[in-house]
């Protein structure tokens, strides 16, 4: 017996000479010659005439044929038409839509052949394709959830607008609602476009040589009015320069949404701290928090798309930032970890490569 290697992954059962069917046809062949023989033996005592001594060992090798016959086909059945048939009749149901088919295996993990390998591979192929399903529907009814609200705003403040006698300062307001439902819209629009060009890898990054902290000073300015309003405490430490190889403006996304949440999720009053150290071959970035922080189940979840576990902030935003962010700093070979405790604040820490000393000085 033989077993290959399958891609390096399973052990595949390959017999040449399956020694199981040769005992069974060798003992079958001697227990048939023998008892031949014994006939032979009987007949030449019981001195049975010549026609009888021909026409009966024909009439038993017939039925021995018809017996092997019958093995062979049954083997045949039982070896490759079952599992074959199982095999087109789940695959009927897949096409059908049903993705919960699972067939078993025929044979133990460690005496798999072709077949069983072949049955697991489309087990695997069939949950692969429901994942993808489940997927596909639930960015459906979550992008269609994320519109139906800016959608209702527009339409109600609308409808309102179209009433008359209403005075300026009102008017003036369900413009404005309608106005922050449009922008709402068109950010949540947008945002799904470039995740799924990232995703897709369709998105050509324009890669550069440039100073990650002079975009961090940009990206915390342009925040001063909501951390002025909320009067928080912000404590910023940057090198003076820190050169990385990277796509700016979609590292721009990245540093907006660590501080808008740093912002958003944060009370009154509250600190939020962006620091920037320099290692020899990367840089790192963190945004800290003293907010509202998660709990294990939220940080589980939180890169997912349209994931919002804090819902009293909902409103604020689609869950489409850290989704973005996360494959962002993917596509720069980076990487971005998060600690936090709920009621205690939390840290994101990005890490990214720094470029090279050459190109530091020559940036192109
Ligand atoms: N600094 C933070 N403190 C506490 N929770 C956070 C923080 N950052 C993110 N989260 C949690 O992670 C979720 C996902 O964040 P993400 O940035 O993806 O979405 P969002 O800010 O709600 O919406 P968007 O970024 O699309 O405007 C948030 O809804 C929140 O529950
Ligand atoms: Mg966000």
């Amino acid at each position: 017996m033989r077993k290959q290697s399958r891609n390096g992954e399973q052990a595949v059962r390959d017999d040449r000479f399956p020694p199981m069917l040769f005992g069974v046809y060798i003992g079958v062949l001697f227990l048939m010659s023998g008892i031949h023989m014994g006939l032979l033996v009987l007949f030449d005592k019981m001195q049975y005439g010549e026609m009888v001594q021909i026409i009966v060992p024909i009439l038993y090798w017939a039925v021995v044929a018809i017996g092997l016959t019958l093995y062979t086909r049954w083997k045949i059945r039982s070896t490759y038409e079952e599992p074959m048939h199982q095999l087109a009749e789940a695959t009927e149901r897949v096409a059908n839509g049903d993705f919960s088919v699972y067939i078993p295996p025929h044979h133990r993990a460690d005496k798999l052949d072709y077949l069983d390998v072949m049955i697991l591979d489309f087990n695997k192929m069939v949950e692969e394709l429901g994942s993808i399903e489940t997927l596909k529907t639930d960015f459906v009814s979550n992008v269609s959830h994320e519109m139906k609200t800016p959608i209702a705003i527009i339409k109600n403040y609308a409808e309102l607008l179209q009433m008359g006698n209403i005075d300026e300062e009102k008017r003036l307001e369900y413009a404005q609602s309608i106005e922050q439902a449009a922008s709402r819209l068109s950010n949540l629009i947008s945002n799904i476009l470039k995740l799924n060009k990232l995703e897709n890898q369709r998105m050509d990054l324009d890669m550069e040589v440039y100073d990650v902290c002079a975009q961090l000073c940009d990206s915390i300015l342009q925040y001063e009015e909501l951390w002025d309003e909320k009067e928080m405490d912000l404590e910023v430490d940057l090198e003076d320069r820190a050169y990385i190889y990277g796509d700016r403006s979609l590292l721009e996304l990245v540093w907006n949404n660590l501080i808008s949440n740093a912002i958003k999720f944060t009370d009154q009053g509250g600190r939020i701290s962006i620091c920037q150290e320099s290692e020899e071959d990367y840089v790192r970035i963190s945004v800290r928090d003293t907010g509202c922080g998660m709990d294990a189940e939220s940080i589980h979840h939180i890169f997912d798309k349209f994931y919002q576990g804090d819902t009293s902030h909902a409103k604020e935003g689609n869950g489409l930032g850290l989704a973005l962010a996360k494959r962002v700093i993917e596509l720069m070979d980076g990487d971005i970890q998060v600690i936090s405790r709920k009621g205690e604040g939390s840290t994101f820490t990005v890490t990214l490569p720094a470029a090279g000393k050459e190109e530091t000085n020559e940036p192109h």
